[in-house]
């Protein structure tokens, strides 16, 4: 039986993948450290799960409008205000199941088969393949002085008369970099002077570090949100760690919020009207919860850079935002014990029972992205973990939870 080519050409995220080899293990009772999960380990806020609980004990959980309920979209037209100073209607906003789906759902409305989405490499494993999913072509710029902020020229450089769009993730998953201003003006302009939607995945924009601003993108325009090129992409699921409530939404002009409505009608009809009023409660509850998660977000940061500075030719960017880190491994990558970022992965989980995601996934060869999101005693333990599988330096003996291990292949 044949099967549709895209579909069948579709990989596992590698993310997800990564997540069930680890629950595996760990139901096997291995002791996994996991420095690859993408989701802090904050327990939901207790407003999102007030308002959740209000509306199932409602026992009125029906069908809601297709783009958002009136009340989570009230919630989402002032966030707007207060972190973008940045007005929108209700009809420039359409609520998905998260941030993924706003995604698709934007490259679906723009593009014709053909069309060229231009990303940014190192960049989120998810924005190729859903390219892909809907007949356009990915156009990926790789910086090539080996940073992960690419030059202006390098963005204009790929720019055709087929591009339609070109996403931006800043704070960026995974380098963890904040591209600077002057770029992110500078792509806005042109996005502006070709006619090309500039989608901005603002989806870490308050978890950044040491005082730094993601400045958003619409800062930059002088257009309205109906007459900018400007898409805005964000969720509840990383600032308040409310990964598994499946709510993000995109922020556009009327007419392209309407089309991706009937393309909505046909796929989900809509979002579970309890998973929107706990993200309603999030938007509209206490704020001080995102501050406190970023606060230990950045002291986790800090612990990382400091078990990785000791690490025997690791190269790491201090990260500026979000809660992953994309160091260098290429020293570890061309010996007997892995030849790629991939190999290195496996060799990790195997030896030390520690989960990496392979910087390959993301554009980056030879390098590892690693979470911080966990706990200290995890960063700090995961990395001893890495040090002592790979750095020659490192003793050649310790403890894997009760097990005494001996490195005997360096
Ligand atoms: C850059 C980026 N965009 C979007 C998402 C998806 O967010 P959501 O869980 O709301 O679908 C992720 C999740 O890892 C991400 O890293």
């Amino acid at each position: 039986m044949s099967l549709s080519q895209v579909a069948s050409s579709i990989p596992t995220s590698p993310t997800i993948a990564l997540n069930e080899e680890a629950r595996l293990l760990r139901e096997k009772g291995e002791p996994v450290i996991h420095l690859g999960i993408g989701e802090p380990k904050n327990k939901t806020p207790i407003a999102a799960i007030l308002s959740s609980a209000a509306k199932l004990s409602s026992g009125e959980v029906k069908y809601v409008p297709t783009d958002g309920t009136p009340s989570l979209k009230k919630a989402i037209v002032r966030y707007c205000e207060e972190n973008y100073d940045r007005i929108v209607t209700p009809q420039n906003i359409i609520v998905s199941d998260g941030a993924k789906q706003s995604l698709f759902n934007i490259l679906y409305t723009l593009c014709n088969p053909q069309d060229e989405v231009v990303i940014i490499a190192p960049y989120w494993v998810s924005y190729p393949e859903i390219i892909k999913m809907i007949g356009a072509i990915p156009v990926i710029v790789t910086p090539d002085d080996g940073t992960f902020i690419p030059r202006f020229d390098e963005v204009e450089r790929v720019i055709g008369s087929y591009t339609k769009a070109i996403i931006v993730n800043s704070p960026n998953n995974p380098s963890g970099m904040i591209y600077p201003e002057t770029l992110i003006s500078k792509i806005v302009d042109l996005c502006e002077k070709k006619g090309i939607y500039m989608i901005c995945d603002d989806i870490y924009h308050k978890l950044v570090f040491d005082g730094k601003v993601a400045v958003p993108a619409c800062k930059f325009t002088s257009k309205d949100v109906e007459n900018s090129k400007i898409i805005l992409v964000n969720g509840v699921a990383k600032l308040y760690g409310m990964t598994g409530f499946r709510v993000g939404w995109a922020i556009a002009s009327k007419q392209l919020v309407e089309i991706m409505t009937n393309v909505q009608s046909q796929t989900i009809t809509c979002v579970s009207p309890v998973m929107q009023a706990a993200a309603e409660g999030a938007l509209n509850g206490m704020q001080s919860i995102v501050e406190t998660l970023r606060l230990l977000i950045q002291n986790n940061r800090d612990v990382l850079m400091q078990e990785l500075n000791s690490f025997t030719d690791i190269r790491c960017q201090k990260p500026q935002g979000t809660f992953y880190a994309l160091p260098d491994f290429k020293a570890y990558c061309r010996n007997s014990v892995a030849k790629n970022s991939v190999e290195l992965c496996q060799f990790l989980l195997k030896k030390a029972l520690v989960v990496t995601v392979p910087g390959k996934e993301f554009g980056m060869e030879g390098h590892l992205r690693i979470s911080y999101a966990g706990t200290v005693k995890e960063i700090s333990e995961g990395i001893e973990r890495m040090k002592w599988a790979l750095d020659p330096n490192a003793p050649s003996e310790m403890y894997i939870g009760d097990r005494k291990v001996v490195r005997d292949w360096l």
